[in-house]
């Protein structure tokens, strides 16, 4: 009968239906959720890119602001930007993108420190862009008088030649570029501090940390591979090195400043 068919016809539509919805929800897979921020992504390394934006931003600071909230940092990093711990970094006259950047990934987690990550938690981008422009005006020569300063071992001739020879040549046979092409003084590479008045232990404890990879943060990792690459001997001659002073000139020429 005609009738019957096309109420056959229906049933079958409906079930058809219901069959393709329940398909459907069952096989089609649930769309993946919007790509999470990179904030939240532990493999980037930082959240800081070098934009024109950026850099202008971090060249805006106020020093005299800056001033009044290192008020805060001199306990550790001492009055003049010069540590009394051969652990806690020198910042002054510290290169501006690399100060800034260390500020925000220590703000974003990126870098791990259990003393640095709750001082940067509290500030914002202008107390960081503020304090840059402060520490970056500091002399990298410390006041003679000022007897906080550690004073470095004199370094062994044959670390010494070590390093000189690192920092000048790198070593092509392992992949590593001088230290000097990036670091200063022959060229200098985005957010990359001149080491040349850093302490030796906060260099080591730095090289160390890169090639465990428990300090990641570094853009397209130049740090983590050349860190690596070095032997704990290499590690030990280059944070010498730079914490004696020798740093500061091309093939360590001579130190500006000593104690
Ligand atoms: C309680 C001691 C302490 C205080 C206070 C402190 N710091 Fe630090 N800071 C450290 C230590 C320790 C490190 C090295 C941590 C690491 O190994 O990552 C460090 C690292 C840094 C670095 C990275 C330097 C580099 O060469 O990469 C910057 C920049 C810095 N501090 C800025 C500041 C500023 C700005 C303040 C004040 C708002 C401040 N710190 C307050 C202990 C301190
Ligand atoms: C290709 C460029 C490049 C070369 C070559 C290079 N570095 Fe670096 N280095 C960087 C950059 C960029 C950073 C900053 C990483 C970051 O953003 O945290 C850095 C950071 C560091 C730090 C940490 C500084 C601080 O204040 O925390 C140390 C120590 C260091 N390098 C030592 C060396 C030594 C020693 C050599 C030579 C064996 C070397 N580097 C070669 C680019 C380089």
């Amino acid at each position: 009968m005609p009738r019957d068919s096309a109420v056959t016809w229906l049933v079958v539509a409906v079930v058809v239906t219901v069959l393709a919805m329940i398909a459907f929800v069952v096989f089609v897979p649930t769309p993946t959720p919007e790509a999470a921020p990179a904030s939240a992504n532990v493999a980037t390394p930082s959240n800081v890119a070098w934009t024109e934006e950026t850099i202008a931003e971090v060249n805006g600071g106020d020093t005299v602001r800056g001033m009044v909230l290192a008020r805060r940092c001199e306990k550790c990093h001492g009055e003049e930007g010069f540590s009394d711990s051969g652990e806690i970094p020198n910042l002054a006259s510290m290169d501006k993108l690399a100060f800034w950047k260390q500020l925000e990934d220590y703000r974003a987690g990126k870098r791990k420190s259990a003393l640095m990550q709750p001082q940067a938690a509290v500030l914002t981008r202008r107390d960081e862009t503020d304090l840059t422009a402060y520490y970056a005006l500091l002399p990298a020569i410390p006041d003679p008088q000022d007897t906080r300063v550690k004073a470095v071992a004199a370094i062994d001739p044959q670390a010494a030649a070590t390093a000189a020879r690192l920092v000048a040549l790198g070593d092509g046979t392992r992949g590593i570029p001088p230290c000097q092409g990036c670091h200063g003084p022959v060229g200098n590479v985005r957010g990359a501090p001149s080491l040349a008045t850093q302490n030796a232990d906060y260099i080591l404890a730095q090289l160390e940390a890169f090639a465990d990879g428990s300090r990641a943060n570094d853009i397209n990792l130049p740090m983590r591979t050349i860190a690596a690459q070095l032997n704990q001997e290499d590690r030990k001659a280059l944070a010498q090195y730079y914490g004696s002073g020798l740093g500061a000139l091309p093939g360590g020429a001579s130190p500006v400043w000593k104690k």
